[in-house]
């Protein structure tokens, strides 16, 4: 993609792929680069800092690959990231670029979603200790309680291909239950990690009858639309040849193998070393 702008889309591993199915779905004319650091996945367990490292480090690596926008496809990374990177980094590596997570996208339609105003929120241990869901929700919607089970369990099982298995419902079902003990009239629940849309089978099966599930794809590929569309600037720096190329951090083998499962279709990735 020489000479082109493409708008960097990052995971940890290969979550993001649920999200930029959708993105390119919606924006099949812009051009993309898809990095997923799966040799330093899961990010889920690790501190601020490591994650803010690592998130640091790719965010640059996709400007000098000539992106003018970033979207972070990772909530832990989102949560643990994405403000000092705004805040502190980019003003001093590019302060034209800018950079976007899944969290805020999210947060500030889940009001349109919940009636009984009790929203559920499942995710990785380290997006719950971030708070950040409730701290975004907060802003937008004071008046909604919001409840968190962290599902230390469920990256794991989608990673490591056991995510059909009859194991998985183990853990599926036990972290649903924990989470609606905490609150029986919560009536919707986000899928606050973009590994989740390959449980949704399993989760769907364990949900109480009328909790609505919000799975972030759709969510954050409409919302990048919109705010294209509201920074005619920055889209007009994005290149649009209808390409997308795709980096993993480790084995290309094995990305190439997972990755068709959260894409849809098969891919060929190239390696970068960290
Ligand atoms: N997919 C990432 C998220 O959305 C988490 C995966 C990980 O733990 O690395 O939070």
């Amino acid at each position: 993609m020489a000479d082109s702008q493409p708008i960097g889309v990052f995971d940890s591993g290969y979550g993001g792929l649920t999200v930029l199915k959708e993105i390119t779905g919606l924006l099949p004319g812009h051009d993309f680069i898809y990095l997923g650091d799966n040799a330093r996945a899961p990010y889920g367990s690790r501190s601020f800092d490591t994650v803010y490292r690592y998130t640091l480090q790719c965010v640059e690596w996709f400007f000098q690959m000539g992106c003018p926008l970033v979207v972070l496809a990772c909530n832990t990374a989102s949560a643990k990231a994405l403000r000092t990177i705004q805040q502190s980094d980019l003003p001093r590596i590019n302060p034209d670029n800018r950079v976007l997570g899944v969290i805020r996208p999210t947060t500030e339609i889940i009001g349109n979603f919940t009636r009984s105003r009790r929203v559920g929120i499942l995710a990785t241990s380290g997006t719950v200790q971030s708070g950040s869901y409730p701290i975004e929700i907060e802003k937008f919607f004071p008046d909604i309680q919001v409840y968190q089970q962290a599902c230390p369990m469920w990256v794991p099982l989608v990673e490591n291909n056991e995510y059909d298995a009859p194991g998985a419902d183990y853990f599926i079902q036990k972290d649903i239950g924990l989470l609606m003990k905490q609150s029986p009239a919560i009536d919707t629940i986000v899928l606050a990690c973009t590994h989740y849309p390959l449980l949704m089978h399993k989760i769907s099966r364990f949900i109480p009858p009328g909790v609505r599930l919000i799975s972030q794809g759709e969510v954050v590929a409409r919302s990048l639309s919109h705010y294209l569309q509201r920074h005619p600037d920055l889209d007009g720096r994005c290149s649009k040849g209808g390409r997308t190329l795709f980096y993993t951090t480790d084995s290309t083998e094995d990305f190439d193998n997972h990755a068709a499962i959260f894409y849809g279709r098969a891919v060929q990735s190239r390696h970068l070393a960290v």
